[in-house]
């Protein structure tokens, strides 16, 4: 499905309402989110965040490769917040363990910059690709 927002707020609720509609897997459920700089990866993991509860604002990784949230009234435990800008190869992730992340249902993973890690992204991942239309208006394609 694609998808026009308009501002910034759309964009919260149509991440709110993409969110409120998963629900946990046997494994984790992995979120690829792809898109150049400003197009709005980080402020749709903030409104994933917001809407399962999060209490701390999620930040840009971007100085850290992941960030793991608590969720407290959500149908995960973890919220694993990656930022794969930085990341030279694939391998960097797969030595932190990414195999046993991705395995565990109770952890939900937002990756920004999803299209660097794209040969290790498991099977049923969720891409949500984000397009800079104009200064306020973003293309959000979703596709599980
Ligand atoms: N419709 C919109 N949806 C999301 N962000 C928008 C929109 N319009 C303007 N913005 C702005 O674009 C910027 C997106 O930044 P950010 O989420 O950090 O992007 P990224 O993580 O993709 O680099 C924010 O400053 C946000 O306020
Ligand atoms: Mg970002």
């Amino acid at each position: 499905m694609t998808y026009t927002s308009k501002n910034p707020e759309e964009t919260k609720e149509l991440a709110s309402r993409f969110i409120q509609g998963l629900t946990a897997r046997d494994r984790a459920v992995v979120i690829a989110l792809i898109g150049d700089l400003g197009a709005g990866k980080t402020a749709f993991s903030q409104a994933i965040g917001e809407a399962l509860g999060v209490r701390d604002p999620i930040q840009s990784p971007t100085f850290l490769i992941e960030k793991i949230y608590e969720l407290h009234k959500a149908p995960w435990q973890h919220l694993v917040h990656i930022d794969a800008y930085r990341l030279e190869s694939e391998s960097e992730l797969t030595a932190l363990g990414w195999d046993a992340i991705i395995a565990r249902p109770e952890n939900l993973i937002i990756v920004e910059w999803a299209d660097k890690i794209g040969g290790i992204l498991p099977e049923g991942t969720i891409r949500v690709t984000m397009k800079h239309i104009d200064e306020t208006t973003r293309e959000i394609d979703i596709q599980s």
